[in-house]
């Protein structure tokens, strides 16, 4: 055998070993003459038992074979009154039609046991498919308590739930999901998405359970949702812009967060971010805005408008000098200009003229109103260096929500105007 060949089973065989783990459907051309009638596509005609205990990971990969390399739009369908159980699955384009439908009309069930996320990063996932349209019914459940315990502390050793990659122009309506191991929904590198109808549900306490994580997005569209999780309601993460969330209810959770940005010293962007007409009801934050201070880049054009705050404990926030405590690599970089840990050039001091942070301008907080569970209802901690500019607070009017208590804001290195606000910081 030829080196190069040999080179080339080895390749085989450990893609197999990798498949045995986490199952892909890819696109094989012109291998299925089925029926196509009326477009739609029952994973229960490919074998799938939906019982809510045998596996059906492959009979919804042979089905998704067929929708994927329809000519036609094309809809898969998990149909009413049954549990389909799915290991780590991917469904994997592109896609000859221009638009491909899941329609969820049952459950989905996750295998309830962990698995190596270095492998299978999310439980289902969806890579390179335009036109994406997922439409809900039944109840998607991540099984994530298994994942939640002492032995999977850190993130990275949990799986999202669903992860959506480089799937332009999808539409998600009305999914309903519990539990995730880590965040429910994650979107990447994509354009024009349009979300709506969402219930994302898991316990006040679980570790990291985002709702949505959006990343390197451009054109996203959020509306009438449910997020009660025990993180972030929605993060928007570095690389996204022209974000708008409407009409959302989150409770309990993080709140809406722009960022963490700039972690390890990155480069991060994220701009035109609209959130309007949500209720943010026993959080730990409200509307927040956090920057590494060793980042670079900026967060700027973000309005939060006709905001109604019930029992959040720090309902505004902007955090430009945020840094993990307490990790061995991010001690350093506070006391010396330069830090070289093993191979990790990249802590820098962030005091006077080092010139490092993240920009934070043109931030605007309109109509903001209810109650705050802390004394703080407004905190800007911003970098001496940097500032926060443009900062503007219109009719901002948070009451304590302990009666006979008044809030007050802490305002450090911000700039801006302050109209018709009971609340700001020109009250200092
Ligand atoms: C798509 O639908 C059209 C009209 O119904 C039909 O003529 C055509 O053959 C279909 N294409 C494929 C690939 O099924
Ligand atoms: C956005 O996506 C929708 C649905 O896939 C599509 O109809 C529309 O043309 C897309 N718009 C742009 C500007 O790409
Ligand atoms: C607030 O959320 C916590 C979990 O984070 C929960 O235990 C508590 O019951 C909630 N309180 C209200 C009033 O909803
Ligand atoms: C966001 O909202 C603005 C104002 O209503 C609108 O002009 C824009 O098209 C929206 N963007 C998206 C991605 O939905
Ligand atoms: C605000 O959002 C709520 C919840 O989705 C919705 O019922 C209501 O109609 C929205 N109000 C406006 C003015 O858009």
């Amino acid at each position: 055998m030829k080196k190069s060949s040999l080179f080339f089973v080895l390749l085989c065989l450990f893609q197999i070993s990798k498949l045995g783990f986490c199952l892909a459907g890819s696109v094989h051309k012109d291998n299925y003459n089925g029926d196509k009638r009326h477009g739609i596509i029952r994973v229960t005609s490919f074998g799938a038992v939906g019982d809510g205990k045998t596996d059906d990971t492959q009979a919804f990969l042979k089905a998704w074979e067929v929708v994927c390399n329809g000519g036609n739009d094309t809809t898969l369908l998990m149909p009413l009154g049954k549990t389909f159980m799915l290991k780590p699955i991917k469904f994997a384009g592109p896609c000859k039609s221009s638009s491909v439908t899941f329609l969820i009309r049952g459950n989905l069930v996750a295998p309830g046991y962990t698995w190596d996320v270095g492998i299978c990063p999310a439980w289902i996932s969806f890579g390179s498919i335009n036109g994406l349209v997922v439409k809900g019914g039944g109840t998607l459940d991540s099984r994530g308590s298994v994942w939640w315990g002492s032995g999977n502390a850190q993130d990275t050793d949990r799986p999202t739930a669903m992860h959506f990659n480089s799937c332009n122009g999808l539409r998600v309506y009305n999914i309903q999901h519990l539990d995730s191991p880590r965040n429910h929904i994650g979107l990447s590198s994509s354009k024009n998405i349009s979300i709506s109808g969402l219930k994302l549900t898991a316990p006040g306490d679980s570790p990291n359970t985002d709702g949505i994580d959006i990343s390197n997005c451009i054109g996203v569209d959020i509306r009438d949702s449910v997020i009660s999780t025990g993180d972030d309601c929605i993060a928007i993460n570095s690389g996204s812009s022209f974000i708008n969330i409407t009409g959302l209810f989150c409770g309990p959770g993080h709140g809406i967060s722009v960022g963490s940005l700039g972690k390890d010293g990155e480069f991060a962007t994220v701009e035109e971010v609209r959130v309007k007409n949500c209720t943010l009801s026993n959080t730990t934050n409200g509307v927040r805005i956090k920057t590494y201070q060793n980042g670079l880049g900026y967060a700027r054009k973000i309005s939060f408008e006709d905001i109604n705050m019930v029992d959040s404990k720090n309902p505004i926030i902007i955090e430009q000098n945020y840094y993990n405590r307490g990790k061995l690599e991010e001690v350093g970089f506070e006391y010396s200009n330069y830090q070289n840990l093993g191979s990790k050039n990249r802590f820098y001091q962030t005091e006077s003229g080092n010139a490092r942070g993240v920009k934070v301008s043109d931030v605007r907080y309109s109509r903001i109103s209810g109650s705050s569970a802390s004394d703080n209802a407004v905190t800007f901690n911003c970098n001496a260096d940097l500032g926060c500019d443009d900062i503007v607070m219109d009719d901002v009017n948070i009451v304590s929500a302990k009666a006979g208590q008044v809030v007050s804001a802490s305002c450090n290195n911000v700039h801006g105007s302050y109209l018709n606000s009971p609340v700001s910081c020109i009250n200092k």
